[in-house]
């Protein structure tokens, strides 16, 4: 990885000067929401040229486009070029993994001339998704939070126990099932995240 030829890298920070300010501001407000403050070493997936390293210092942004590496870099967050079918980190590694935007058809690395492009692949979504949120889970030691509109429809029945809140927008799961589900969770809420998840199939 310190071996990748950042010098062959384009340089994008004019393109992204203006999505900046609009991330960051996005970016507090679904942590907000979801009811995060954030601590310890968090992982962000797919960051993208932004990441929530804008927003808490202790991230490490992970993407598989080597230019949104490159500006995280500048910006003085760390970044890892990576596919996120293949996230090589040990179990409990991060205090929260976190995703935004999860892409419903991840791209691949293919060959083109001389260098790299990255495309699109249809991949079944079902299982991609159940892969993706065994491993978020697997990695993070507190919480897993993903947002993505498309993915409510698509969360895994095996990690439903983990749900602590679940909107149209993201799903937020607590490694501590039992603290959630005994204490944390009224009758009421459980109800209306089981109805939700029901909803959603
Ligand atoms: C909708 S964008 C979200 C970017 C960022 N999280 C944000 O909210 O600004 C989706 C991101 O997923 C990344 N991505 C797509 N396929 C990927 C893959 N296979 N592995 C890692 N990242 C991927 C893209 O490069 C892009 O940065």
């Amino acid at each position: 990885m310190d071996n990748y030829d950042w010098g062959k890298v384009p340089d994008i920070s004019d393109k992204f000067k203006d999505y900046r300010k609009f991330a960051e501001e996005a970016f507090k407000e679904y942590l907000k929401k979801a009811g995060i403050k954030l601590s310890g070493l968090v992982l962000d997936l797919c960051c993208g040229p932004v990441s929530f390293g804008v927003v808490y210092k202790n991230v490490i942004g992970y993407d598989i486009i080597p230019e949104f590496i490159k500006e995280l870099r500048k910006n003085g967050i760390k970044g890892i070029i990576g596919d996120i079918r293949e996230l090589p980190f040990e179990d409990k590694t991060f205090d929260y993994v976190i995703c935004c935007g999860l892409p419903l058809r991840p791209y691949k690395k293919v060959k083109c001339g001389d260098g790299f492009k990255y495309v699109p692949e249809d991949v079944n979504v079902k299982s991609y998704i159940e892969n993706f949120v065994d491993d978020c889970i697997r990695i993070a030691k507190k919480k897993v939070l993903i947002i993505s509109v498309p993915l409510v429809r698509y969360l895994p029945e095996k990690h439903r126990d983990k749900i602590e809140k679940v909107t149209y927008q993201y799903v937020l799961y607590n490694k501590n099932k039992f603290f959630v589900l005994k204490n944390r969770l009224s009758k009421k809420r459980r109800k209306r995240i089981e109805e939700m998840i029901e909803k959603s199939r």
